[in-house]
């Protein structure tokens, strides 16, 4: 039998069962693959299995995301249900990591005593001895620094998880947008060599990747160091990444208007593997509130970039971020955003109402727009936006995609499932063997948020005849 906090029951644990973790994620992509690490760094180096049951953990992993509103209470109301259980189980560990812990560090000690770890985005990779640091000491711990770059020479190797992968090629964010936290939660951007870059994409590659997404706060700020101590722009690892065998899609998540260079825009003219896709945050359409906002870009500037990527990809797929009642944002500002809207034409985007971020310059700005006005804005906004999307799908009906297939479609087992260019979930009956495959469908239906398809049957020849 295991007796509860006994140095019996950690010894046994250590040396006779795997332990067991469990990791809730908040927040963006760049969250998720950060647990991803997490989960990889700890099985390494403790042999870790993971749970979905955070009763049955031994390490509780909580990370945070800072970026909207309320992120501090949702930590709080998150760690204090796991305290119940650690009552019960003293050896359990608690860890909380990402942004919120990056700002307020052994803040969260303080308040909330029974957790052991607190760790930045930046020092993930030094769970493990963390790890052993608070089981050790009985004493909590905090690391929210921002080493340089080692965090990525200390992380094991990548391993694939079905035919799509996501690859950081820069961390922070020196743009200090007036309304963002990031800057000061991830610290400034830092690019990864490029031979470490396109090694791990090549490693992903050999183990059946197809499709790569390019992580990052701000892409297009990559500058990334080569072997002759030259420096490599994003558009030149664009290159790169095309050149890897295997891989066939890119993507990459999230570049800046700012920086929207025409070498960026003539690799979608160079590269076939790039989507049909991109993602290029406005936040607003107004000159006065993007100043403001210090975005460092005009309503023009922003718009010559989407006609040039239209000129290229006449069939683009285009995608923003928008920042509703700004403080200041008046009727003819919000006005601005909408009409923005109706001349690029966008698909699915992401609309939020501003939230104050403390010790951020917007936050001291008299934000005097009402919560009403801020809601009523974000509907019109989201109304059109949904329809417009809808349009899209329904335009898609009768013409042939290319689809990378993911696997079996957890809702129908008969069915596979995959993602058009435009990142559209597709259902559709083939055989299970197409999984981590390109096939060519023909959409059928367009559903609220997926497409129904009929596999073109001479697409997959050359895949079943290998
Ligand atoms: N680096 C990314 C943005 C990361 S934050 C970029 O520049 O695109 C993701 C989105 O959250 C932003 O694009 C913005 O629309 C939204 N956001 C950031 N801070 C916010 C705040 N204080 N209030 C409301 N939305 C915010
Ligand atoms: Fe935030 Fe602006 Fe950077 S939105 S992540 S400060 S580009």
């Amino acid at each position: 039998m295991i007796r509860g906090g006994s140095r019996f029951s950690l010894e046994y644990l250590q040396t006779n069962m795997a332990q067991k973790l469990f990791i809730q994620t908040n927040g963006c992509q760049m969250n998720e693959y950060d647990s991803d690490k997490m989960r990889d760094v700890l099985q390494a180096s403790h042999k870790m299995e993971m749970t979905e049951i955070p009763e049955e953990a031994d390490v509780l992993i909580l990370n945070t995301c800072s970026i909207r509103e309320k992120a501090q209470e949702k930590v709080f109301s998150a760690v204090g249900r796991w305290r119940k259980m650690k009552e019960k189980r003293p050896e359990m560990v608690i860890a909380v990591g990402g942004c919120v812990a990056s700002q307020e560090g052994a803040a969260i000690q303080k308040r909330a005593p029974y957790v052991d770890i607190v760790f930045g985005p930046q020092t993930l990779h030094r769970l493990p001895e963390l790890l052993d640091e608070a089981r050790s000491t009985h004493k909590r711990v905090v690391d929210i620094s921002f080493p340089e770059i080692e965090k990525f020479d200390a992380l094991p190797e990548p391993r694939a998880e079905g035919p799509k992968a996501f690859v950081s090629i820069m961390e922070g964010c020196s743009k200090y947008c007036t309304f963002c936290v990031v800057p000061y939660t991830r610290g400034e951007e830092i690019s990864r060599p490029l031979n470490d870059v396109i090694a791990e994409i090549s490693s992903l590659a050999k183990q059946g990747v197809r499709e790569i997404n390019l992580l990052g706060q701000n892409v297009n700020a990559y500058r990334g160091e080569m072997e002759d101590n030259e420096i490599a722009e994003f558009s030149l690892l664009l290159h790169y990444v095309a050149a890897v065998e295997g891989i066939d899609r890119i993507r990459f998540t999230t570049s800046h208007p700012a920086e929207y260079t025409d070498d960026i825009i003539e690799a979608f003219a160079e590269i076939p593997q790039l989507v049909n896709h991109l993602h290029l945050p406005v936040q607003s359409g107004s000159d006065n509130i993007l100043t403001n906002m210090k975005r460092g870009y005009t309503r023009a500037d922003y718009l010559e970039i989407m006609n040039k990527m239209k000129a290229v990809r006449p069939n683009i797929s285009l995608s923003s971020d928008f920042i509703i009642g700004f403080p200041g944002e008046t009727e003819e500002e919000f006005e601005e955003t909408m009409a923005l809207i109706e001349e690029v034409g966008f698909d699915f985007s992401y609309s939020f109402i501003y939230s104050a971020r403390p010790g951020t310059p917007a936050a001291e700005l008299a934000d005097d727009v009402s919560e009403e006005t801020k809601k009523q804005r974000l509907k019109k906004l989201k109304t059109r936006l949904d329809e417009m999307t809808q349009d899209i799908s329904k335009n898609m009906i009768d013409t042939v995609q290319t689809v990378l297939v993911d696997g079996v479609s957890k809702k129908n087992p008969l069915q596979m499932t995959g993602r058009t260019e435009n990142n559209r979930v597709v259902n559709f009956t083939a055989h299970p063997r197409l999984a981590g495959q390109f096939v060519d469908v023909v959409i059928t239906e367009a559903l609220p948020n997926s497409l129904r398809a009929r596999l073109v049957e001479s697409s997959i020849d050359k895949i079943l005849n290998k």
